[in-house]
């Protein structure tokens, strides 16, 4: 609908207390042509976002064969529109009561994946796919049964997300990510009014240890500068995040060393030749190290190093198996090919019709990863532990969780970042600091969620609440945790 159009005006001005304007006599008999115009402005914008949600409604999905009673929606949000640029999203209300729950937007990282690929297809989503690549399944612990939950492809050139501007796609980074994000967020909340006064929260993994507090630093930033809350930011929490370069790598090989996955000289050669400074640019000998390492790793999913890799034949895969019962090592179900059954559904073209892909827009084969992104990656700072002290700072809710079988970006990294942060101790049994809640997730690997799904929706629902699991607990409180696989750890 146009702005201003006659029958959005002709609609509010006949429903004079609506605007609340008119409340003076003078006003009444002679309205005011700036109020009046105000109050057709916010009409049709209403109206709009209004219809524009009618238009993202996601209706049933080929290959769902159960029906939900909560509402989906997908669609595009312009970021930019000099240059064309649009992120995609797909948002799920809350399974119950989506009035009272919070907003809730998850991130993946990469550079470069899609977090409809890995945060709602394997992990935290309501919907995942069945390896027939064709078919859904509800996923029983899907983080919409504690939030109103938010996916985006972030930043242009991942997943659905587009640019009309080529070389947009060769000039992604951390700067204007956390840009575009933000933008995308102002604007998905005009298109959705009814989540705008919501608490908001942020969380993510692995590079989403960039994006996650980047975007919370942009949203408290651009909320003091217009003297508003736009957005009603509460917290947020990143999972086996990459947060700082050096205590990455150091933490990075001697993890590597201590599960025996490297050789004695790998490790010391890792020490001389990283000088673990930065990932994203790294010395090439110290690349040289890191494929040294790799290559005696063998055949293992570095993300999980328990569970057998996506690669591995079935008989291969059933010994496996039986060796990690064996060990207690996982009890759910886990599937390690799971990126490859999401990139045959997202490639149907009926799939990408009912998620309102713009058909030009979309890529000529859905990836869920792009290798172009990652490569031309230009600005990625060696740590944002300057984010996190700026919004401890400003009282957030701030979490860390850390599944520990996850040799990319593993526990021993993010214990040393906490520690860099030197924050002061407030006491207890266990180790104590103020402004930040550090959790293990036991037998958990990169993707926690995905591993431990019963516990992921347990964390989930705790932070959420704000509930705090401190030094202090009692013994049965530590007991519980250690029963549901969570080590906690208060810092
Ligand atoms: C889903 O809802 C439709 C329409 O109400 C109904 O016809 C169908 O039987 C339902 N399917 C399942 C699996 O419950
Ligand atoms: C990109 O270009 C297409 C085709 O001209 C257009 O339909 C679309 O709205 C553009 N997207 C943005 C974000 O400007
Ligand atoms: C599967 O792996 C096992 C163990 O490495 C090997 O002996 C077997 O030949 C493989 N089978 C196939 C079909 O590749």
């Amino acid at each position: 609908m146009e702005i201003g159009s006659p029958t959005s005006c002709t609609k509010f001005t006949s429903q004079p207390k609506i605007s609340g304007l008119q409340s003076s006599a003078l006003e009444a008999t002679r309205p005011n042509l700036y109020l009046l115009l105000g109050s057709c402005l916010v009409a049709s914008s209403l109206e709009d976002s209004i219809a524009q949600q009618k238009l993202d409604k996601v209706l049933k999905l080929p290959g769902q064969t159960f029906n939900v009673s909560f509402a989906r929606y997908a669609g595009y949000v312009t970021v930019d529109k000099n240059s064309g640029r649009a992120l995609f999203y797909w948002f799920f209300e809350a399974a119950e009561d989506p009035d009272s729950k919070p907003l809730l937007l998850w991130l993946n990282g990469g550079p470069g994946c899609s977090s409809i690929a890995y945060g709602l297809a394997e992990e935290i989503g309501p919907f995942h796919i069945r390896p027939d690549g064709k078919t859904l399944y509800l996923n029983p612990y899907s983080w919409n049964l504690a939030s109103n939950l938010l996916f985006i492809d972030s930043p242009v050139g991942v997943g659905f997300s587009y640019s009309n501007t080529s070389s947009d796609l060769l000039n992604n980074g951390d700067k204007r990510t956390a840009k575009d994000s933000l933008n995308f967020l102002l604007k998905w909340l005009e298109r959705f009014p009814q989540y705008k006064d919501r608490d908001f929260y942020i969380a993510g993994e692995s590079y989403a240890g960039h994006y996650v507090p980047q975007l919370s630093q942009a949203i408290v930033r651009y909320n003091k500068a217009t003297k508003a809350k736009a957005i009603n930011l509460k917290g947020y929490m990143v999972g086996n995040a990459l947060t700082d370069d050096y205590h990455h790598y150091l933490g990075l090989f001697q993890f590597l060393w201590s599960a025996g996955l490297i050789s004695d000289e790998t490790y010391k050669l890792s020490n001389v030749l990283c000088d673990y400074k930065s990932l994203v640019h790294s010395p090439d000998s110290c690349i040289e190290v890191l494929g040294v390492a790799v290559e005696e790793m063998g055949n293992i999913d570095t993300y999980s190093i328990y569970t057998p890799p996506c690669s591995a034949n079935a008989s291969q895969a059933k010994w496996l198996l039986k060796r990690r019962l064996m060990v207690g090592q996982l009890g759910e179900k886990y599937d390690p090919c799971t990126a490859k059954h999401t990139e045959a559904y997202f490639n149907l073209p009926e799939v990408q019709k009912s998620l309102h892909v713009l058909p030009g827009a979309a890529p000529f084969k859905w990836e869920t990863c792009s290798e172009t992104v990652n490569r031309y990656w230009k600005d990625s700072p060696r740590t944002v532990l300057d984010v996190y002290e700026e919004l401890i700072h400003e009282g957030l809710r701030i979490w860390i969780f850390s599944g520990d079988t996850d040799a990319a970006i593993p526990i021993t990294s993010t214990r040393y970042t906490i520690d860099a942060l030197k924050l002061p101790t407030v006491g207890g049994r266990t180790q104590e600091y103020k402004g930040l809640n550090f959790l293990s997730v036991r037998g958990a690997g990169h993707e926690v969620p995905k591993h431990r799904p019963k516990q992921a929706l347990t964390l989930i629902k705790a932070f959420l609440a704000g509930t705090s699991m401190p030094a202090a607990a009692s013994a049965s409180q530590q007991l519980i945790s250690e029963i549901m696989g969570i080590v906690v750890i208060t810092l």
